[in-house]
């Protein structure tokens, strides 16, 4: 009888796949999160045994780089840049208005399971500020008013 491919068997497979590799923590978590949407909770104590690691220092990469969710998505992905050029254009207001258009704060995801809101650093779209990422699509100029547009249209 074979037994259920579980979530720690998927998960060092993934690790077995980079062993030997220089600095596979990061191709890990990236593989993971490919797999599950997420880097589920029950991924990181696998992670850590594979590379050696404590989880205190997975869970301190996965924080430091955005990239990485602990959560499911939403359905829609909105990100707002949060990088020195697009704060000095109106930003904070950007992200204002999405998260009272959508009733949760930056990183949250709302409870219709509609929309998660995240902040991203630098789109390369310096010039044309707030820039945001909506679904993989880079949009400019998006101040507070075309933030909160564009958060609800994608609720609608
Ligand atoms: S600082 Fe926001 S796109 Fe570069």
């Amino acid at each position: 009888m074979t037994h259920p491919d579980t979530l720690p068997d998927q998960v060092a497979r993934i690790c077995a796949a980079h062993a030997g590799r220089e600095g596979p923590l990061l191709p890990i978590l990236h593989d993971v999160q490919a797999s599950f949407g997420h880097v589920p909770a029950g991924a990181v104590p696998v992670i850590a045994e594979a590379l050696n690691l404590t989880r205190a220092e997975v869970h301190g990469v996965m924080s430091f780089y955005h990239d990485f969710r602990d959560a499911p998505a939403g359905r829609h992905v909105v990100k707002i840049c949060r990088s020195e050029a697009c704060q000095a254009v109106g930003a904070d207001a950007s992200i204002a208005a999405a998260e009272a258009a959508l009733g949760v704060p930056m990183g949250g995801t709302t409870a219709d399971g509609a929309v998660t809101l995240e902040p991203v650093y630098c789109l390369g779209l310096c010039a044309c500020g707030p820039a945001a990422l909506v679904d993989g699509e880079v949009v400019g100029r998006v101040d507070a008013a075309r933030a909160e547009a564009i958060v609800k249209g994608l609720r609608a």
